[in-house]
């Protein structure tokens, strides 16, 4: 088992990648605290976990909200499992928007999201693996690294969870703490699936990317896994596309 006697926390494990990561790092031996919005289906997922053997517990959050993090996320998992190895902050929101179309509301909420949230689980975490050394993931975006039609919020506020992982590699390395960043391409989830599965879209897409499929959710939390473990152990700060081969065209 490549997670054995970890805990890890992970959030938007309701859907998509987060929830594929909670099955397969639990599968792989760690403790889980997945959190989310969607409590009904966090608690069936957790429910599924232990019906496997694997250990979770399920905590309702909103990944923007500092004082739960402080007051819910970091107390329950250290009551729980005692001990903070690994941070996925995976949960995000992805809302198309044309340029003139962009609101301050709409600006602001995609922030607070998508990256104030990453420093919030970076800052959250800190104190307990300067302990003893861990491994946080942000879950960024190829947003953040070519440019991206009609998604300014989310391209900006991708860029700044690949930079602020980098940043975070650099101060903290000392402390025995990895950082690092995916970048996924075109996956198929919840979040997507309504762009991919349209044929128009999919025929537009296909072309530019040389492995000529879309990745799944399945995929991505094997990356994390990677990342996430003892075997990544002498990477930092980067920021890895796992996005076949989109990025290189
Ligand atoms: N699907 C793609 O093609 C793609 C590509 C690049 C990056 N990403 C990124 O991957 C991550 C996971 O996305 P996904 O595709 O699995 O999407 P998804 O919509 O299936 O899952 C996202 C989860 O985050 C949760 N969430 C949203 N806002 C939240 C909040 N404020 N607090 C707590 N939880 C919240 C949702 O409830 C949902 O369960 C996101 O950060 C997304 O930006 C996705």
């Amino acid at each position: 088992m490549r997670l054995k006697n970890k805990v890890a926390i992970i959030s938007g494990a309701a859907s998509g990648m987060g929830e594929a990561m909670a099955y397969l790092f639990a599968a792989e031996g760690a403790k889980v605290t997945a959190t989310d919005l969607q409590t009904e289906k966090l608690n069936s997922i957790i429910a599924k976990i232990k019906e496997q053997g694997g250990d979770a517990i399920a905590i309702a959050h909103n990944v923007a909200d500092r004082k739960k993090w402080m007051d819910e996320v970091i107390p329950k998992t250290m009551e729980a499992f005692g001990k903070i190895d690994i941070l996925v902050n995976n949960a995000g929101i992805s809302v198309p928007t044309p340029f003139e179309e962009q609101t301050d509301e709409l600006w602001s909420k995609t922030y607070s999201i998508n990256l104030n949230s990453v420093m919030l689980g970076m800052q959250a975490v800190l104190p307990y693996m300067k302990k003893h050394g861990g491994s946080i993931v942000n879950i960024s975006s190829i947003a953040a690294l070519t440019g991206m039609s009609g998604a300014g919020s989310y391209t900006a506020s991708k860029g700044g969870v690949s930079a602020i992982t980098r940043a975070a590699a650099v101060d903290w390395g000392g402390f025995g703490i990895r950082v690092n960043a995916i970048n996924p391409g075109y996956i198929l989830t919840p979040m997507s699936e309504v762009f991919l599965n349209n044929e128009q879209y999919k025929q537009a897409l296909m072309p530019a990317i040389p492995l000529k499929f879309f990745g799944t959710a399945e995929q991505i939390a094997k990356a994390a896994l990677f990342l996430a473990s003892d075997e990544a152990a002498y990477i930092t700060g980067v920021n890895l596309p796992v996005d076949g081969g989109t990025t290189i065209v």
